[in-house]
């Protein structure tokens, strides 16, 4: 049987990166995307893995990587849109320049509906998917404060996506979920979160490895634990 093929969007560094390298470990064919050519060829070559330039806001691009993956695999098991953005870490809410707010949007919520709606009807030809969209708590409007109006936002968006994709999605074995990977030393995270990329990534890959009985548009952190929306 061939191996599972999965893709993971900023899969050059960070939670995307260890995630590569986890589901390669678990016999997945990973192709890692990311936007700056020279870093993907970079990690993926450091990883043995595909490489696969694609910036997320670009619907071309997006395009591109669609036909790229049905030319040389003809299939896709798994999906992580883990691209993302940080770009309001200073500014309180009144004050965020509303182009911010746009560009946060455009990366983590267009980019991953655009991944999703490119790669989706794949799965589904298939009978096999699971989508990973990669948010954070910060995205619960439970838990919701002051500050990083635009990040919160848009994983707050993300979220609604993750459940209109997976109701739109039920009973044709593609699984779409939310997860939060914790405060990960990334180059968003900074120096002082306590998780390390690969501890992170283990709500990715837990997602990615449902079983077909699996959950699907659920809000998950740590290996199945459901976080309030
Ligand atoms: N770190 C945390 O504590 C934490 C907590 C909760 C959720 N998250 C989420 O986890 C995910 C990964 O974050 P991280 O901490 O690993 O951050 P990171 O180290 O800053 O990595 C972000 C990745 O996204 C890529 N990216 C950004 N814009 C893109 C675009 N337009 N097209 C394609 N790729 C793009 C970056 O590529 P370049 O290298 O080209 O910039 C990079 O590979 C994000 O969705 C983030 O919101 C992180």
């Amino acid at each position: 049987m061939s191996k599972r093929v999965a893709l993971i969007t900023g899969a050059n560094r960070g939670i995307g990166f260890a995630a590569a390298g986890a589901l390669l470990q678990l016999g997945f064919e990973v192709i890692v995307a990311g936007r700056d050519p020279v870093s993907v060829e970079a990690a993926a070559g450091k990883l043995g893995a595909v490489p696969l330039t694609v910036d997320v806001t670009r619907a071309e691009a997006v395009e591109r990587a669609r036909a790229f993956v049905e030319e040389n695999f003809g299939r896709l098991e798994v999906l992580i849109n883990n691209a993302g953005v940080l770009l309001d870490r200073e500014a309180r809410g009144l004050e965020v320049p509303l182009e911010a707010v746009e560009a946060t949007f455009r990366v983590n919520v267009y980019g991953a509906l655009r991944m999703s709606q490119a790669f989706a009807p794949l799965m589904v030809r298939q009978g096999y998917g699971r989508i990973v969209n990669v948010s954070s708590v910060m995205g619960s409007l439970a838990g919701a404060g002051q500050g990083y109006l635009a990040y919160r936002s848009s994983k707050a968006a993300l979220n609604m996506v993750t459940r209109v994709l997976a109701a739109e999605l039920s009973g044709t074995g593609v699984l779409v979920n939310a997860v939060h990977p914790g405060w990960v030393r990334t180059r968003m995270g900074g120096e002082a979160a306590p998780l390390s990329p690969e501890e992170g990534a283990r709500a990715l890959v837990w997602a990615a490895t449902l079983p077909d009985d699996g959950p699907t548009g659920g809000f998950f952190q740590g290996e199945g634990e459901a976080i309030p929306w």
